[in-house]
């Protein structure tokens, strides 16, 4: 690298550090599970900052079905789908995941951002128009950007923004209303109910991303659509296998044949990307039949989500509202939030302060996530060591 560009790098991250804002990678040495060790730190620390919803992540059964594809398959397909990248292992994932998603068809990419960067502009192009929720996740906003059609942002959840954005829009061919299901910093849940039916007065199709509703929203764990009783009822949904399923990394657009056919023809992650590796195909699909199989994760889940909420609310905190498996504090500034999840980690407590730019200037927070495998005496732990760090930093008297 030039020593010119090598200098520009150094003297913005001394910038980021200067802040308070750099971020550090903490480095497990094990398996993701509800209790981690790191290499920075003696002993094990609670995590509160996982995707691993449902605890799947190092489930036996999930580690045994990518063993087992990894000796059946190898190490992965060394092509894109087309040209020879198809095992039948994507086959039986992509049946899976429509008939979880209700769909008639599903198609998966390596992750959820390349979903959805591999979705919009596939679909969306010159002469159509997308109408995005302002609080989207960055894949669907850079898949809003890499789309020629009109772009036009509502404010987060509010139907009648929509409603007018939707007005706006004069004579496209297409029209999509993008919205994530769980919105992932927030933990609070698109209102979709309304978001169909002013999609279907306009004549707009809804893109919805449910990568943090998958496995936990709706009494089975289908998502956010199963939650609102709208199962069958939206156009196109993707979500990840990289949090509730099995929490490898793999994303899918599930939707109609003809949406799928299209995209393996045209959305470029297919065309010129390595197909997901049978190991995660395999897991995922293992970890979608345990979640069938034991709805009760999901309930547990929530429970657990509950209790962290009203926990936290008998302390003094005041977490954000929702009813999904995320629990944010606000605590506005960047550099206190990452000091703030230091002296969490000091306690023994894992959780990532998220700043500027993953989320609004002044609104950094700590996002709790919660894991159907917590026991009642971990939670109990956690909430004490949050007292404990909120009155010496000052969040709570
Ligand atoms: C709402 C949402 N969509 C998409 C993604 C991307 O998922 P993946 O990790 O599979 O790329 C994430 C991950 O953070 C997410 O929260």
């Amino acid at each position: 690298m030039s020593a010119k560009l090598d200098a520009s790098l150094r003297s913005d991250l001394a910038a980021m550090q200067k802040a308070g804002t750099l971020k550090t990678f903490r480095h497990i040495t094990g398996a993701m599970d509800t209790e981690v060790t790191m290499a920075e730190r003696q002993g094990r620390v609670l995590v509160l900052s996982s995707n691993n919803y449902l605890g799947l992540a190092d489930h036996p059964e999930v580690v045994a079905a990518g063993k087992k594809a990894l000796d059946e398959f190898g190490a992965g397909t060394a092509s894109v789908r087309f040209i020879c990248g198809t095992f039948s292992i994507h086959d039986e994932i992509e049946k899976t995941l429509a008939r979880l998603s209700h769909t008639e068809s599903a198609l998966t990419y390596v992750s959820c951002w390349a979903a959805n960067t591999g979705l919009v502009p596939a679909v969306a192009g010159e002469g159509d128009a997308l109408v995005s929720d302002a609080l989207n996740h960055a894949s669907l906003i850079d898949g809003c950007r890499a789309s020629k059609a009109q772009r036009l942002v509502y404010k987060h959840s509010d139907m009648s923004d929509l409603e007018s954005k939707l007005a706006e829009v004069k004579g496209a061919r297409r029209i999509f209303v993008v919205t994530d299901g769980v919105f992932s910093m927030e933990g609070d849940l698109a209102r979709l109910p309304d978001i169909v039916s002013l999609a279907q007065n306009a004549g707009a199709s809804v893109i919805l991303d449910d990568s943090h509703g998958v496995g936990v929203m709706g009494a089975h764990g289908r998502g956010t659509c199963e939650h609102f009783g709208l199962e069958g009822q939206i156009d196109i949904i993707t979500g990840t296998l990289g949090k509730a399923l099995g929490g490898a990394a793999g994303g899918y657009v599930a939707g109609s044949k003809a949406l799928t056919d299209y995209l393996s023809q045209v959305s470029r992650p297919q065309l010129f990307s390595n197909a997901l590796p049978a190991t995660i195909a395999a897991s995922a699909r293992k970890a979608i039949e345990i979640l069938e199989r034991e709805p009760s994760r999901v309930e547990r889940l929530h429970t657990l989500a509950r209790t962290m909420r009203n926990g936290l609310k008998a302390r003094g905190f005041k977490p954000l509202e929702g009813e999904s498996a995320i629990v944010p504090i606000i605590v506005g500034d960047t550099a206190f939030a990452i000091r703030m999840s230091q002296e969490l980690l000091s306690e023994g407590i894992f959780i990532t302060g998220f700043g500027y730019p993953v989320v609004p200037e002044g609104t950094a927070r700590l996002r709790i996530q919660m894991c159907a495998s917590l026991t009642d005496a971990q939670v109990a732990f956690a909430l004490e060591r949050f007292e404990k760090v909120g009155r010496k930093l000052g969040v709570i008297k």
